[in-house]
Order: C-alpha cells, then structure tokens, then sequence
C-alpha cells in the first residue's frame, strides 16, 4: 500500500466512465444517432464489428453502478451525459425524456452521497451535427454552448462540478487526422479547424455554465503524456519538441491564455480560423484541470510521416498493458508537475487513470487482477509523490468503474474495477476495486 498522507482529508476518491461506452440503449426514449453509431455501423472500423448498441447497459441498469460505487466507497462518479439523448438532433428541441434519465443518475448517486462530476461531451456528436460539418464549423461551438445550457438549467441545483470536453486531442487528432475513432476523416487541416472549434466550444461552455449555474465549478479534461526524444541527436530533439507541441502545448498553451503555439501553427501549415475575442473565450478562467493520463511517448524523427515528421518508438518499461501501453507511473507525477509549474495550476483532477489486462474470471466471473491493482495503487502512489512536491491535486478517479465498450478497440480491453459479463449484463467486483476500496478507506482513517 503507497504512503498517502500527503494526499489531504478532502482528496476526491472516484470513478469514471462515459455515456456511450456504458449506457447502449441507442435508440430508446428519443435518442437520436450520435456520431460513434454511424461510425461503429462502418466495416471494419471497429475490432470484432463491436458497438455501443448494448454495452453495459447502464440506461437500465444504473441502480448496479450506483451499487459498485458503493461497494468502493469512492466520493464521487464522473460520468458523461450523451448530447443526442438530450437534443438529439443536435440543435433545437430538447427531449425531455432523455434529461429524465440524468435526473435520475444524479439524484441516485446524491442519494448515496456520492457527488457527480458531469461531463459533457465524451466524444458522442449527434449525427446530425456531423451532416452539417460537425467540429470543422465552427457552428458546432455554439450548439454546444446551447447544450450545455439547457444541461446546466436543469441538473445545475444538484451538480457542482463539470466538464466541458473530454480529451480534445482524441476527437480532433484522432477522430479527423488518423481515423481512427468517429467521425473517420483522414484529413490535417479539418482535424486543425476540428481542434479549434473544439477549444472555441470548451469556452463558450464555461461561459453558458457560469450562467446557467452560478457556483459551478468547470473544468476542461486533457489526456498528456510526458514526450521524451528517441536519443540525443538534434533531430529527436526538435522531433520531441513537435510531438509536445501537438499532444500538449496545443491545448494547454490557448486555455491558458498563451495563444496557440505559433510553432505549430507553422507545422500543421493550416491558417486557424480565428476571428477577433475567440482567444479570450478560449481562455475563460476554470476552477481546474482534469488531466488523464495513461502513458508517456518516446518519439524519433521520422520524414515518413507527413505534416508531423515524428513516430513515436517503444519505451524501456518492460510492463506492458494488454493494449501495448507502457506502464510508466512516473509519467503521471511529471505531468501534475508540469501543470504546477509551467502552467500555474491552481487545482488539479486526475480525471482518467487506468489499465486494460486480460482478465480472467472464474465461474462466479470473479476476477483476481494483481496487474490491474499494482497499476492502481503504483499510479496513486505517483500523486502522492507529486503533492508532496507542491501540486494541487484535489481528487483521483479511476477508469474504469466497470468494463465497457473501449471505442474501435471494442469490447475485448478491460479497464474495469468491476467485470461485466456482456451477455448478461452481471457486474462483479474485481480484486482491483477491493482494493481500491481499501486503499481509500485507509486514506480516510
Ligand atoms: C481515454 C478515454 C476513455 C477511455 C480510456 C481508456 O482516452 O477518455 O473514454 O477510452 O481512454
């Protein structure tokens, strides 16, 4: 067990997941297509033709989470709500049955007294959003901005902490530029223009939450990763440079007021499509930062690579996850480092951490995941360091709180504390979440 007393008697033990890896239900109660239905619906785009029609089926099954939560004794859950079940086409009419759902979720958890971290937008677009250009226009920032209203007027007397966006970098990056997660566009200067709006978006949600819920506090999420040169020669180095510029500085650099870093704008080559006060909207002040970390990249030049000129090589670590990422907890303490520092992070979220093993369960689905718990408590162990060192960080949540769909990987990488047998829906505990309960529990005494 790490040493935690670092970690102060308000740290914020959680768990997270998010709407459309959990909840299935796609069609139910008027939801509409979300930009991940369309995309699962494409040959091959997902491992095994998985998708999230079904999932965990937390639509229904809720009351089970809330019961998982519980049995880890955690504080608080982050969750996502799904835009298209609350305007499903995007704009416009609002589906109150959708909203019910949330009031529901929400009032379920403060029930039990766990507080809900809301996040609201994790990556699922309403399609019909998408037809109209989706986060290459610049429109989307503003539906956004709505949504974020009307989620705010109705949950805001109950939530307290909120989420713009999660991980901007996988929907601009790896959703327009690589492909490979919705909408699928293979395209650098979409995915350039996608990352803008989308940072555009995260303030105008600042703004329309502040309004809509005066004692909120907001947050934006940013998955980092420690970028470190493949060796010493010129070449690796500036090619570290550029591969922090586009994982990191990209989004810290504007929310911080900084402007977007004028190197990078000469890389990509692409001409922002700014226009005047956008830089102070981008900029509007949060309460925190949400940070999810799962490994650092170790990065050569490479002028194979267009645009970019770098490919990331494998790190020394001999522990790997079982989707090839490299266990590296020191990574984590670097980057709520760096945030103290370089940016003046005033308080900090460690909003996602976790790892996929394959698990093993036995006839009651059981599962002694020793790999699962020594990455958990290894990581947690890495905040405490990094407290100790002056960063403000204010709560940890684990991914996941139960196995779920784990977008083009589908359903085969397990990240949960709790196993989820898919055919049937049952959730069951794994050693890792035992754990983890204990672990806080003795943080609290
Ligand atoms: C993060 C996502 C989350 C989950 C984990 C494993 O990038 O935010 O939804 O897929 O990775």
């Amino acid at each position: 067990m790490p040493d935690l007393t670092a970690l102060g008697p308000d740290f914020v033990w959680g768990s997270a997941t998010s709407a459309y890896q959990i909840e299935g239900a796609i069609d139910v109660d008027g939801r509409l297509p979300s930009i991940w239905d369309t995309f699962c619906d494409q040959p091959g785009a997902i491992d095994n033709g998985d998708s999230g029609e079904v999932a965990c089926d937390s639509y229904h099954r809720w009351p089970e989470d809330i019961a998982l939560l519980k049995q880890l004794g955690v504080d608080a859950y982050r969750f996502s709500v799904a835009w298209p079940r609350v305007i499903p086409a995007g704009s416009g009419a609002v589906n109150a049955a959708g909203l019910d759902y949330y009031d529901r979720l929400v009032d379920g958890l403060l029930a039990e007294g766990i507080k809900p971290f809301l996040t609201l937008y994790h990556w699922d677009l309403p399609q019909a959003l998408q037809n109209l250009g989706g986060w290459a226009s610049r429109d989307t920032a503003y539906r956004f901005a709505e949504y974020a209203t009307v989620v705010g007027e109705r949950l805001g007397d109950r939530v307290h902490d909120w989420v713009t966006l999660n991980e901007p970098l996988c929907s601009a990056w790896i959703g327009h530029w690589e492909g490979r997660m919705a909408p699928g566009i293979t395209d650098p200067a979409t995915a350039v223009r996608a990352s803008y709006h989308l940072l555009l978006a995260h303030g105008l949600g600042v703004q329309a939450l502040r309004a809509a819920v005066p004692d909120a506090s907001v947050g934006l999420v940013v998955n980092l990763s420690p970028v470190e040169p493949a060796s010493e020669s010129a070449e690796d180095v500036r090619a570290a440079q550029l591969a922090d510029g586009h994982i990191n500085r990209w989004w810290l650099d504007p929310v911080n007021g900084r402007g977007f870093p004028a190197d990078m704008v000469g890389q990509y080559g692409v001409e922002l499509p700014e226009r005047p006060g956008d830089a102070d909207i981008i900029a509007a002040p949060t309460d925190f930062v949400g940070l999810n970390y799962y490994f650092r990249q170790i990065v050569k030049a490479d002028e194979t690579v267009p645009v970019l000129g770098f490919s990331q090589v494998d790190g020394p670590n001999s522990e790997r996850t079982m989707l090839d990422w490299e266990v590296h907890p020191a990574g984590l303490e670097e980057l709520l480092l760096r945030l103290t520092k370089e940016y003046g992070a005033e308080k900090i979220y460690v909003t996602e951490n976790g790892s996929a093993w394959v698990d093993a369960p036995d006839e009651t689905f059981f599962v002694t995941d020793e790999p699962r718990a020594r990455y958990l408590e290894q990581h947690i162990a890495a905040c405490a360091r990094a407290v100790e060192q002056g960063a403000p960080l204010a709560g940890y949540f684990a991914w996941s709180l139960l196995d779920n769909f784990e977008w083009a990987y589908g359903y085969a990488p397990r990240f949960g504390l709790a196993y989820v047998d898919y055919p049937t829906g049952t959730r069951v505990m794994k050693t890792s979440g035992l754990r983890y309960a204990s672990l806080i529990e003795a943080h609290r005494a």
